[in-house]
């Protein structure tokens, strides 16, 4: 037999490989909710303006609360034959209420319909997004806070570069998520305008009031134009895209999460909650969850390019390709709620081992550089040949198996006569720290003024 809903011109069903291909039920059940707010929005709008009676969009309002309860109650039976969640509701309000649930559709299409719960959906998503990265932002700072004057080696290369402060280190990441929480504000900001009532693609000649429907449903204005409505799926990229970034910011932090907890680096101990032992190696403690974050970014970098893909070859207005873009978005946002708050727990729990954070910063003439700076400063010579002769310096110390500081006045004079007794001042890993005090440097000073400025931004 045909499709109940549109079957007026078919004679036969459709191949049990067509419905296969062409159902979308199994995943955008999810959408029930924001289905059901949609269309109780529209029946009230559709009363309001006189196209339905007072009577009907009444019964149909109730009629769609009892399918939201059987939903959420799992008593609901859904349909393949049925393709989607729209008709799969609608099919079922007819069973409850009768006749008047053929009027729902007035006016609507599943054109704006489905762009409407989507829409309801990524928005709640958005929101989601941006709480999870303000608890991570907040374990962030107070990981800042405690460690604001431990050091430990910067790198470059993956080569001790120069000391920083753990505090420093930590805030470094509070920028990054901090973007990524503005760019979230942003993307939600501007996806919110309501597609319902673009209808099919041209609008409809019934005298519908958007602006209702669209405060209702908690939009800022309706889509301005009935073509763009139907068929942007800006609002999901931009989740996608936005969520990318996030994810490539939580996979760095989780590949130094990874590498700091070996026993090669020992500079941080993740907690028993967020770790795995190893069923044949009782010594050893894995860092599972941070291992999952890195990897569970490729599944959104996957569904930001796979919904790029599915969009950019589309010709105005909807296409049925469009339905691709569900499952794509439902497990990167699932993926990424899971990661953000994966990462937030590890950072809770984690703790800094400062003794090795210390021993580590010295290690490897993290100091080198200061070095350089106090010739330039002390003796006036070009920073170019102050470079040189620590250059020398470390060399001779790498021979001698010592550290910088440990060279003797007399050696380091041999290399340049200008050297006196003040260098060693400079040499220590606390020294190196405290005097990067320039706007933005490591100095536990100013990174307790930055951790007092988030303090203050989060409240
Ligand atoms: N299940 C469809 C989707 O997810 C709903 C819209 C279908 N519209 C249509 N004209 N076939 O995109």
């Amino acid at each position: 037999t045909s499709n109940q809903m549109w079957g007026g011109r078919f004679a036969a069903g459709p191949d049990a490989i067509m419905e296969a291909i062409n159902a979308s039920i199994g995943f955008d059940k999810r959408l029930a909710a924001q289905d059901i707010a949609g269309s109780r929005a529209h029946a009230a709008m559709l009363a309001a303006q006189g196209i339905i009676s007072d009577s009907d969009a009444e019964v149909i309002r109730e009629g769609l609360l009892t399918v939201l309860s059987e939903i959420e109650g799992g008593t609901f039976e859904f349909s393949t034959a049925l393709e989607d969640i729209h008709m799969n509701v609608e099919a079922r309000l007819k069973q409850i209420v009768g006749e008047p649930a053929g009027r729902l559709h007035t006016a609507r299409s599943r054109n704006d319909q489905v762009a409407t719960d989507f829409k309801l959906w990524v928005r709640d998503q958005f929101d989601a997004f941006e709480s999870g990265l303000l608890a991570l932002i907040r374990a962030l700072v107070t990981q800042a806070e405690t460690g604001a004057d431990w050091v430990m080696p910067g790198f470059t290369h993956l080569q001790t570069a120069q000391p920083v402060t753990w505090g420093h280190h930590m805030l470094a990441y509070v920028e990054m998520f901090a973007r990524d929480l503005s760019r979230v504000r942003d993307g939600r900001k501007r996806m919110n305008e309501c597609p319902l009532g673009a209808a099919a693609l041209a609008g409809t000649g019934f005298a519908i009031d958007r602006h209702m429907t669209a405060e209702t449903l908690g939009f800022d204005r309706p889509a301005a134009n009935s073509l763009d409505a139907v068929s942007d799926r800006d609002f999901a990229l931009e989740f996608l895209g936005t969520a990318s970034i996030c994810a490539m910011h939580l996979s760095r932090f989780a590949e130094e999460l990874v590498i700091w907890s070996s026993a090669q680096f020992r500079f941080v101990a993740l907690s028993d909650r967020f770790s795995t032992g190893s069923s044949i190696m009782p010594q050893k403690k894995n860092p599972d969850a941070a291992e999952l974050i890195r990897a569970k970014i490729g599944r959104i970098f996957g569904a930001n390019v796979a919904l790029m893909t599915v969009m950019k070859g589309l010709p105005l207005a909807y296409s049925k390709d469009m339905q691709e873009d569900k499952e794509q978005v439902f497990d990167a946002a699932d993926n990424l709620m899971l990661a953000l708050a994966a990462m937030e727990g590890m950072v809770r729990d984690m703790q800094g081992n400062r003794d090795a954070l210390e021993a580590a910063a010295s290690a490897g003439f993290s100091t080198a550089t200061d070095l350089a700076d106090w010739l330039v400063r002390e003796t006036g010579l070009p920073f170019r040949e102050a470079h040189h002769v620590t250059g020398s310096l470390v060399a001779m110390a790498e021979k001698q198996g010592c550290d910088l500081p440990d060279l003797s006045l007399q050696d380091m004079r041999s290399v340049s006569g200008a050297i006196t007794e003040g260098i060693y001042d400079v040499l220590g890993v606390h020294n190196s720290v405290a005097s990067r005090l320039s706007y933005g440097g490591t100095a536990p000073e100013r990174v307790r003024e930055q951790v007092a400025r988030w303090k203050e931004i989060l409240g």
